[in-house]
């Protein structure tokens, strides 16, 4: 029987409420495929940091380490909370991007869909949404200004200042690009290359290298736009993207605006992908906002398991299973809070109930 062991960070906030339903599916297609999950959780976050005294622990990372996979529920804090721990300790830089940096997962896909039959869950015009959305967002996610040199000091006038640099090199925008080229052959071939050429040196040198890997792909259109304008265009005309790439900063203020635009962030799942290691997280945050009521939505972490189950697994079909599961949970009426608008005629689930229509719905496939 095959085995494969994952590490489950639940993180913070919403974490542990959605990673329940992630469990759920998992254990579920275990047995449906006849296959054993070693699921082993491990502490991650400002809960790490105030049971041990690091948010990124020795033990969480000897679990990762022998893991084949990484499901990460989200990490952080409400911006006041955030203030009782130091600085380089608080989760996002003490150990989210450490865990980046330790598995070189420099590829982060974060697939922006939604059917037309759902169209009622984003703020955009039916018109506007067509056929529906479907398009990915790829993100370079270890280097850019997250990882470039920082600085900060007193300068000679007295002035408090601070320096950060975007710093890339062209190995690492060239496996980027190559990601991005074989993920549009596979798709449509077209690839929307987003990037700043017009003030910044690190997007001329994007671009070049952009253009450089492309010569391999001769039958992937390549189309320029600048990271503004792709912004109008995502409310204008999102269905004229199939892949985006882009550096690590711009493609995470995309992604979160990719999320708004299909009605919510907890309809964003992703996948992180280095060299050896791989893990997936939602693309949002741990939602102090709506923390402990049982409302969260967890279709961004199942749907994080599906591309698990996919990227780490090979398990293609049952991936499409398990996104089908949600979508006909979705279809036959049923929706989570942050997907309704007041007064809309719908039959409101809560986290749990999610998890079990899915669970449910997968059990019929
Ligand atoms: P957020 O993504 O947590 O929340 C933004 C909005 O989206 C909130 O209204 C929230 O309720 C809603 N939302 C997010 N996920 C949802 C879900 N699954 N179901 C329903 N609604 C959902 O962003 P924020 O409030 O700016 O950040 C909170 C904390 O999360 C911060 O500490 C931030 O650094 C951290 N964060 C972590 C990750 C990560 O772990 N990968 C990603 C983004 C933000
Ligand atoms: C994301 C998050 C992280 C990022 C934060 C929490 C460090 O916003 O995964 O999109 O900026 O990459
Ligand atoms: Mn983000």
């Amino acid at each position: 029987m095959a085995s494969y062991k994952i590490a489950l960070l639940d993180g913070d906030g919403i974490g542990p409420e959605i990673m329940t339903e992630a469990v759920k599916i998992l254990e579920l297609v275990a047995t449906r495929n006849n296959i054993e999950f070693e699921l082993e959780h491990a502490p991650f976050g400002a809960n790490a940091y105030f049971d041990q005294g690091h948010a990124f622990p020795e033990v969480t990372k000897q679990v990762c380490d022998a893991a084949d996979a990484i499901l990460k529920g989200p990490i952080g804090l409400s911006h006041e909370e955030s203030k009782k721990i130091p600085i380089d300790m608080q989760p996002e830089r003490g150990a989210l991007l450490p865990l980046r940096r330790r598995y070189n997962t420099f590829a982060n896909f974060r697939p922006v869909f939604l059917p037309k039959g759902l169209a009622h869950f984003s703020p955009l015009k039916a018109e506007i949404i067509g056929d529906g959305i479907d398009f990915i967002i790829i993100r370079e996610l270890v280097g850019g200004l997250y990882f470039g040199k920082k600085e900060t000091g007193v300068n000679d006038q007295g002035r408090r200042y601070v320096s950060e640099t975007l710093e890339y090199d062209e190995d690492q925008i060239a496996r980027i690009a190559k990601v991005a080229f074989d993920t549009a052959q596979k798709r449509k071939g077209v690839l929307h290359n987003i990037h700043k050429s017009n003030v910044l040196k690190s997007s001329v040198l994007w671009n070049e290298v952009v253009g450089e890997v492309g010569q391999d792909y001769p039958e992937v259109e390549v189309i320029h736009i600048l990271v503004d304008a792709a912004a109008t265009y995502l409310c204008l005309n999102p269905r004229q993207f199939d892949v985006m790439v882009m550096e690590n900063m711009f493609g995470d203020i995309l992604s979160d605006q990719a999320g708004g635009i299909l009605g919510s962030l907890g309809l964003m799942p992703s996948a992180c992908i280095g060299p050896e290691k791989a893990y997936y997280e939602p693309s949002h945050g741990s939602a102090p906002d709506i923390v402990g009521q049982g409302i969260a939505n967890p279709y961004s972490m199942i749907g994080s398991v599906a591309m698990m189950l996919e990227m780490s697994f090979g398990l293609e079909q049952e991936a499409k299973n398990v996104w089908h599961a949600m979508q006909s949970v979705f279809t036959q009426g049923y929706s989570t809070p942050d997907l309704s608008r007041p007064g809309a005629d719908v039959k409101m689930i809560s986290t749990a109930g999610f998890g079990d229509l899915v669970a449910a719905e997968l059990a019929k496939l």
